[in-house]
Formats: structure tokens, C-alpha cells, sequence
């Protein structure tokens, strides 16, 4: 049966955590995977999750099985984070959001219920994307492109090219947008530029799906949020998926939701019926646990002011890295200007490094980053920064 199975290669990003666990070299640093670590290196257990899991343990309930589309205080708190509190969109009932296994279980649930409704329309990915949209979406059958994105002579984003290529577009056409804290390469667009985008999208029939796995991590909760109501406000059908693994550092509880903007109520409760219909066939229903904790943290005033100012200190601490960055590398002798660093947000930085010199980081210095020259600088502390700095001065 499995004589003509062929071996697969190793996940881009997740395949560097194999290898660098292997990694005998006792000075490595994991850049590669998009995980914030804090100043000691270590995982943080946010202090906000610690007490919604005592007050959980305390109420100590039974593990029924959970509805399809999850727990609904979950699904009404990850719609007041994503749409706004008083949105009358959520009033008039018009979104349907179901919990979701991560960001990526909301993408691969938004994928598979695209097929049904959509399914000779192209996706769109940017150039160049998180490794994964490829993967996921030309598994859930569709074919994949990219929009011009990356502009590596400008440090920053090709936005004519993007626009041109969108403007070009048929109707239906799927296009995967990064809601903010490009991945990979740290450049956004601005809210200006988002509404040419969203004019687009409009007056093409475009189909936007919006991944927002890093709300919180650029400038702010509500600031990383604001394109959503920028699409709102056009009045146009579109998806979201957010996640909660990195802003609740809940990474391996799965964490994260799937909304579906409608045009009427109507409309809603037939799409939801559908939604379920991908969930119930795939996994069935999605776990407790994490959803419980954030449903807690975000629906009790005190535990989530807390958790703002928790992420807000990790997305603090992930610019005063990046500054750190520049400077060391200037004064581990680099003498190209790297200054374009501290100007990225979010977890990452492209850092313009070639996959040799990727490749040389890894064998020589034990330094693991993405073949495409992604680094996660969230994993950056005041222990490791000189030892990487030295490294990638050497490779440059
Ligand atoms: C990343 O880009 O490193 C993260 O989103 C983790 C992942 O699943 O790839």
C-alpha cells in the first residue's frame, strides 16, 4: 500500500523546531518558528491566563462535548475583539463566527466552506506570504497565485503592484490579506492604502480574507483591528481569522475563530449551518480548554485589562529588541544600513538575508531562522542578541 509513498519534505517553519532540537550546539537560538519568548528566553505563561485557569479549576465542571461551532461567550467575545463592542453589524446578527482550532483551523474551516460556494475562483496570496497559505489552500483545492507585495529595493511594500495586480482580478477571485504584522516580512500597509485596497475589493467583487494572527503586536489592540471596519464600512461580505496563540501565549491549546461577514441575518444562520457542516466532518468539535481561558480573560473586566497590559509589554519588548538589533549589529561591524529593522512590526523581520547565508547561520552559529531570511525577533533577549548579531555580521 505504501510502496510508492514518497517522502515529504520538512514543514518550512515547524521543520526548523525538529531541527533545532536536534542541535547539539549549546549557544543556538530558535528564530525560525513566530514564538514570543520573554526576556529569559522562556515561554510566558500570561499571568491573565494563570487566574482564569485557577478560577476554571476551582469550578471544576465536567468535559461535555462542546457545540460544533464552539462555546458561544467564546464566539461573542472573539466577535466584540474583532468587529467592536457596539458594532451594529453584530447587532443586526450578521456575522457568523465559529471557535476554531488556531488561525490556521479558522483559514482551513473559511477554505473548505470557499470550495463549496466558490469553487472555481482563484486565491491570492501575497509575495510572499506565511508558508502555510500556499499549502493550506491548494489542499483545500483551489489554485493558488500571488500579488506583488515585497519590495526588497524599497524596503517596504510594492503597493502599486499589489493594487495593479487586484485592480486586474476577475470577480470571486479570493485574495488572503495580512490584517496587520505582515508575515513574513514586517511591512504593512497603511489605513490609507487599506481603503484603495478595500475600493478594490468592492468594485472588483473580490473575495477578502483577512488573517489576523497578530492583533495587539503592532501598535494596539483597537489600531491593529481598524482595517476590519474599514470593510465594514464598504459594506461588502468578507472573512477574518484570528488567532490566539501568540497574543495569549496559548500556542499548543489551538486557539482561535473563523467570522464570516454576511449580508443579512438570513444569510448568517444559513452560513453558520455550513460552517458547522466543515467542522463536524473534519473534527467533529473543537476542545475546551483554551477557548474557556480566553472567553474568561476577555468577558471579566479586571483579568482583561490585565491581559492588555501583558500584551502590550510583549509587543514593547519586541520594538526595544528590534532597536537593540540595529545597534548591535552597527556594532558588530555591519556596515550596511539595518535601520529598516526597527521600522518592521510585529514578531518578524526580513531580514534581507540570502537561504545560504540562512543556511550558514544554522550550521555555523546553531542561529535558526526561515530559508526565506525570516527571523523571529520576539525570541530575541539581552542574553542572546550579541551572540546573534556577531553571527549574522559574519554571514553578511
Ligand atoms: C509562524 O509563522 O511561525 C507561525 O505562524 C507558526 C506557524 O504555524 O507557522
Amino acid at each position: 500500500l505504501f510502496a510508492a509513498v514518497e517522502m515529504a519534505p520538512r514543514d518550512p517553519i515547524l521543520g526548523l523546531n525538529e531541527q533545532f532540537n536536534a542541535d547539539a550546539n549549546p549557544a543556538k537560538v530558535n528564530l525560525g518558528v513566530g514564538v514570543y519568548t520573554d526576556e529569559n528566553g522562556k515561554l510566558p505563561l500570561l499571568a491573565c491566563v494563570k487566574a482564569a485557569e485557577q478560577q476554571l479549576i476551582e469550578a471544576a465542571r465536567a468535559r461535555g462535548y462542546l457545540p460544533i461551532d464552539g462555546i458561544a461567550a467564546y464566539d461573542k467575545a472573539v466577535q466584540g475583539l474583532v468587529f467592536g463592542e457596539g458594532s451594529p453589524l453584530l447587532a443586526a446578527g450578521r456575522v457568523a463566527t465559529v471557535q476554531a482550532l488556531g488561525g490556521t483551523g479558522g483559514l482551513k474551516v473559511g477554505a473548505d466552506f470557499l470550495k463549496k460556494v466558490n469553487p472555481g475562483a482563484k486565491v491570492l496570496i501575497s509575495d510572499p506570504s506565511w508558508e502555510n497559505h500556499r499549502a493550506l489552500f491548494t489542499n483545500a483545492g483551489f489554485t493558488v497565485d500571488t500579488y506583488p507585495y515585497y519590495d526588497a529595493a524599497r524596503r517596504g511594500v510594492n503597493f502599486e503592484g499589489m493594487l495593479a495586480c487586484l485592480k486586474g482580478s476577475p470577480a470571486g477571485t479570493i485574495v488572503v490579506l495580512h490584517a496587520c504584522c505582515h508575515n513574513p516580512t514586517g511591512y504593512d500597509i497603511t489605513p490609507a492604502q487599506w481603503a484603495q485596497v478595500v475600493e478594490v475589493v468592492k468594485a472588483q467583487g473580490l473575495v477578502a480574507f483577512l488573517d489576523m494572527a497578530y492583533q495587539g503586536f503592532g501598535d494596539g489592540i483597537a489600531e491593529d483591528g481598524a482595517v476590519i471596519q474599514q470593510f465594514v464600512d464598504a459594506g461588502i461580505d468578507f472573512f477574518v481569522s484570528t488567532s490566539f496563540s501568540k497574543s495569549f501565549s496559548l500556542y499548543g491549546e489551538r486557539v482561535g475563530a473563523l467570522s464570516v461577514v454576511c449580508a443579512s441575518k438570513d444569510e448568517q444562520a444559513k452560513v453558520l449551518s455550513q460552517l458547522k457542516i466543515v467542522i463536524r466532518t473534519n473534527y467533529s468539535n473543537p476542545p475546551t480548554h483554551g477557548a474557556q481561558v480566553v472567553a474568561t480573560v476577555l468577558t471579566t473586566p479586571a483579568l482583561r485589562a490585565q491581559w492588555e497590559q501583558e500584551l502590550a509589554g510583549m509587543r514593547n519588548r519586541i520594538k526595544a529588541m528590534r532597536v537593540a538589533l540595529v545597534e548591535r549589529l552597527k556594532a558588530a561591524g555591519v556596515q550596511q544600513d539595518m535601520s529598516f529593522i526597527a521600522g518592521q512590526r510585529g514578531m518578524f523581520s526580513y531580514s534581507g538575508l540570502s537561504k545560504p547565508q540562512m543556511e550558514r547561520l544554522r550550521s555555523e552559529f546553531g542561529v535558526y531562522g526561515v530559508d526565506s531570511g525570516r527571523i523571529c525577533v520576539a525570541a530575541l533577549n539581552e542574553k542572546n542578541i550579541g551572540y546573534v548579531a556577531e553571527a549574522i555580521a559574519k554571514v553578511l
